[in-house]
């Protein structure tokens, strides 16, 4: 039996792996709420892990709000920067792999060159510096973690670029895209089907694979404004799609000016072939029109 447990239950991730879980009878997977199992809690957490033994924990707890980050940094820090740290810690006393979510905001971002996983990180936002020393306080540790950085989230549920350029043009004539951020927008069904299969992968063959940092994303490259202009095209939004610079928008974080993460790594070790974003992005908006 392969027992996971997914925190943060209740958010984007955590719903597409419960979508894509794959149906095999010996793969047991608990998804907990922020409300069920709160990850800052590590006596919490460890009561729970005391009654129900696992094999793998996939972090999908976070606090996601990049803007209010800059604001909030306490409760930012504590939930993406501390709260991993503790899971490293439960992960040696309870001996499961981890599978940790992170992001490409650890970068700056000023080259245009993909981002390897051994690059140096220089985060421009709090969310990023919160996001780094969540990894930073999990890799000390002896223990099979696997941190997967990822960018650009879309699906049509939750709350993400793609949910939200759908609302907007229900309701504004004329949306302003920035068109100085470029990056690999990754489809959330796509990341979460991966998950699975480097879970199963590792099940079947630990010795096979090394801990460590991972990039994910979808294949090819594209900026905000060339996104929501492709979603406008495919998905006839009845709106114009306006490009603008990020200082257009001075009210907002600081997002790095080029976050493609480079995938080889995690392509040649776990032998995937990964998606278009554009693929992807036809897929997610044909099912949500059925
Ligand atoms: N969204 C993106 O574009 C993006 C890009 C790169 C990387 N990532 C990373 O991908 C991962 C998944 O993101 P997502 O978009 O699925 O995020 P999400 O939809 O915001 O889900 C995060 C979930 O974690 C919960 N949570 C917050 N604090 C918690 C706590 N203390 N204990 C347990 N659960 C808690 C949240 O509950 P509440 O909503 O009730 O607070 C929410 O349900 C995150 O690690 C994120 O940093 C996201």
């Amino acid at each position: 039996m392969i027992k996971v447990l997914i925190t943060g239950g209740q958010g984007q991730l955590a719903q597409a792996l419960a979508h894509t879980q794959p149906k095999h009878q010996y793969l047991f997977a608990t998804y907990q709420s922020k409300q069920a199992l709160d990850i800052t809690h590590i006596q919490q957490v460890k009561r729970y892990l005391q009654n129900n033994p696992i094999n793998y924990l996939i972090n999908c707890a976070a606090y996601t709000q990049v803007d209010h980050a800059e604001t909030d940094q306490k409760r930012a820090y504590t939930i993406n920067a501390i709260a991993p740290g503790y899971l490293a810690n439960l992960a040696q006393e309870f001996n499961f792999t981890l599978l940790h979510i992170s992001t490409d905001y650890v970068f700056e971002g000023l080259l245009a060159k993909p981002l390897i996983e051994g690059m140096t990180t220089n985060p421009v936002n709090y969310y990023g510096k919160t996001k780094l020393a969540g990894e930073q306080n999990i890799l000390p540790y002896n223990i099979p973690a696997y941190i997967i950085r990822t960018s650009w989230l879309f699906d049509v549920l939750g709350d993400n670029f793609l949910t939200r350029l759908l609302k907007r043009s229900q309701q504004e004539k004329h949306i302003g895209m920035v068109y100085d951020q470029v990056s690999s927008p990754t489809y959330i069904q796509d990341l979460a089907t991966t998950l699975w299969k480097i879970i199963l992968q590792i099940h079947e063959n630990p010795s096979l694979y090394q801990p460590g940092i991972y990039h994910y994303a979808n294949e090819g490259v594209t900026s905000r404004y060339d996104l929501a202009w492709t979603i406008h095209k495919i998905g006839n939004l009845n709106c114009n799609i306006i490009p603008k610079h990020s200082s257009d928008f001075p009210g907002f974080a600081n997002r790095p000016s080029y976050s493609v993460l480079d995938k080889e790594k995690i392509k040649s070790t776990f032998g995937l072939t990964i998606p278009h974003w554009q693929e992807s992005l036809a897929y997610c908006l044909h099912n949500y029109r059925q």
